[in-house]
């Protein structure tokens, strides 16, 4: 009965952070104003997302004859292009009007196509049929009180694409025209951070989920977070989305003052446990996002994972999307890593070309596995910044002490994610003055020296703990103290990354010394952050300058894993039959 009361209470405190009153205006002006923050920024976007449309047309040229049409339906305020690639380019325009109304209004206007098989569905994801003959589009009737065609600037089409990642070459020579480490640290993040048309298309995959269940559930939420929103993400990646259904009051909004509703909703009773449950529920769902939602394909279901979800592909968005319904811990670590990004203009630079660097050394890998995740190697930069001897960033405790009653947050299942929201109250100001070079050599420098082996980082503390277990790295999770973040990582990933650190550390230190040379005596055309991101195989195994650990050079580790292979599966099959 207990645990049923508390459950019931922490959907109360969910309700009441959903239902925190954003109007369109409020929302709206905080993104405007430039430092929104987190609540802020998630609402104001689904507010955008609320506004806009996207439409799939031949080409961009065919923007012109879109907005005359559109433009019936309220007054477009913006506009951007997209390609999405299969055999031909597939061609979108993401409209974008001034109110929720004019949006709501063009997607009611949408006919079916009597040629085609499949159920309408009411959803964002729209097409624009060409017009009978060679003449213009049939005008629908017009509910604006306004008769004239408008005719857009075409120059008003943004055309910075948010599915396309930056041609590499492209980027490689940017990097190698700056001038100094620091200036590529900023050019990478710069050019490879998720743009503004990435994340408004990161909130449309949102909404539509929301949308095409509302009817049956009033009160659902698709709440986007992860990289989509904590400003750690790039080009292309994938979008975490949380599904609720215990978000607002209802179908209506109540109004603050007036008294609750005396008529309830029936509702089933749940006739399974928590989980068991949530997986039967996203099965179902898998199965309607299979087989009604534009767009949506390749829908997979890992229901039998710690946090089960529902990956599938959006097709109009050409986009990976995680969907989970019970990971709202992963919602407020997303917040806390926003804030960290908000707290110092240097956090999400350096972020980035260590990122990159691990990616390229081929340290982290897009599946999950044995190696570190992305979320744990941000741990650890996030943790390097909080124990420098001039911290750039607070610690998790720091944040907790400084929360008021508006901050607590408490999920269904009990955990705890209350912290504080208001930077200014948190009051951390750094003292520190390193550049992004500096910190990212001290970065390598710091991990070559720490011992994984019996020790284990906290970020709520901002210091080293004895380590509570025999996995190979620790990392406290910073919301769920008693687990570990990087449970995941093998003995032989942990030993990968300490050679690569090493190894990065050697190069920058001799890149630091080559980059104060005047560009014309550069020996190299590949040089500072560069020299970073060679393909592993071009990288060289460098004596250790720091330390004496056990030097394991990758070949070794190749080596050490065939023999284990070769005594439990026997010597390699020559795949005769
Ligand atoms: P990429 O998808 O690689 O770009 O990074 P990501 O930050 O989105 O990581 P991922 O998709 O793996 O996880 C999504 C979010 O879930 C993270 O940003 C975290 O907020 C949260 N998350 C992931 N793993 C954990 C964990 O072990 N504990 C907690 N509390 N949150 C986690
Ligand atoms: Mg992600």
């Amino acid at each position: 009965m207990n645990n049923l009361m508390r459950r019931a209470q922490n959907v109360q405190l969910w309700r009441k952070y959903c239902v925190k009153q954003y109007t369109t205006e409020a929302a709206s002006a905080a993104l405007s104003r430039g430092k929104p923050n987190y609540d802020e920024f998630i609402a104001g976007r689904q507010v955008q997302a609320q506004r806009s449309i996207v439409v799939q047309v031949s080409s961009e040229k065919s923007y012109s004859e879109l907005y005359n049409y559109c433009s019936r339906f309220g007054s477009i305020v913006g506009a951007h292009h997209y390609c999405v690639r299969h055999d031909d380019d597939l061609h979108y325009i993401l409209l974008e009007y001034s109110t929720a109304h004019e949006a709501a209004a063009a997607i009611d206007s949408g006919a079916t196509n009597g040629d085609l098989s499949g159920v309408p569905v009411r959803s964002p994801f729209l097409w624009f049929k060409a017009a009978p003959g060679k003449r213009g589009p049939k005008l629908a009737p017009n509910n604006n009180n306004n008769n004239n065609i408008h005719h857009p600037p075409t120059s008003d089409l943004q055309s910075v694409d948010g599915t396309r990642q930056l041609d590499q070459e492209a980027l490689l020579s940017q990097l190698r025209g700056a001038e100094s480490i620091e200036q590529q640290v900023q050019l990478l993040h710069r050019h490879t951070q998720l743009n503004d048309l990435g994340v408004r298309m990161r909130f449309l995959a949102a909404l539509q989920v929301q949308q095409a269940i509302s009817g049956m559930f009033p009160a659902a939420q698709a709440h986007p977070f992860g990289s989509s929103v904590n400003g750690f993400g790039k080009m292309g990646c994938d979008l975490d989305l949380i599904l609720r259904f215990d978000g607002e009051t209802g179908g209506r909004k109540q109004s603050s003052g007036e008294p609750p509703s005396r008529l309830i909703y029936h509702t089933k009773e749940n006739l399974s446990n928590g989980r068991s449950q949530t997986q039967r529920h996203m099965e179902c769902f898998g199965d309607m996002l299979h087989l009604f939602l534009p767009g949506v394909c390749h829908v997979r279901r890992i229901l039998q994972a710690r946090v089960p979800i529902i990956k599938y592909h959006h097709e109009h968005l050409n986009l990976e999307v995680d969907l989970s319904m019970s990971n709202l811990s992963g919602f407020y670590m997303s917040e806390l890593l926003y804030m960290f990004g908000e707290i110092d203009s240097r956090v999400r630079p350096l972020t980035f070309s260590i990122r990159r660097w691990a990616q390229a050394c081929g340290l982290t890998n897009p599946s999950p596995g044995r190696w570190i995740s992305n979320f744990s190697l941000t741990c650890l930069v996030m943790y390097f910044l909080q124990q420098l001897r001039q911290p750039i960033l607070p610690t998790i405790g720091a944040l907790v002490k400084a929360a008021e009653a508006k901050d607590v947050r408490v999920t269904e299942d009990g955990i705890n994610c209350t912290f504080g929201r208001d930077l200014e109250r948190v009051g951390f100001q750094s003292r520190n003055t390193s550049s992004l070079s500096e910190l990212l050599l001290q970065f390598f420098e710091f991990y070559s020296q720490f011992d994984f082996h019996n020790r284990a980082i906290s970020l709520n503390e901002g210091r080293q703990l004895s380590k509570p277990d025999h996995s190979a790295m620790y990392i406290v999770n910073p919301l769920e103290q008693l687990l570990n973040v990087s449970k995941n990582v093998s003995l032989e990933e942990c030993e990968r990354l300490r050679i690569e650190v090493r190894n990065a550390a050697w190069i920058l230190e001799s890149e630091v010394e080559n980059s104060s040379l005047p560009q014309s005596e550069r020996q190299e055309e590949t040089w500072g952050l560069l020299n970073l991101f060679k393909h592993p195989e071009k990288a060289i195994i460098r004596p250790n300058m720091f330390f004496k650990p056990r030097m394991v050079e990758v070949s070794d580790l190749f080596e050490e894993k065939h023999q284990q292979l070769q005594s439990t599966i026997g010597p390699a099959s020559t795949g005769e039959a």
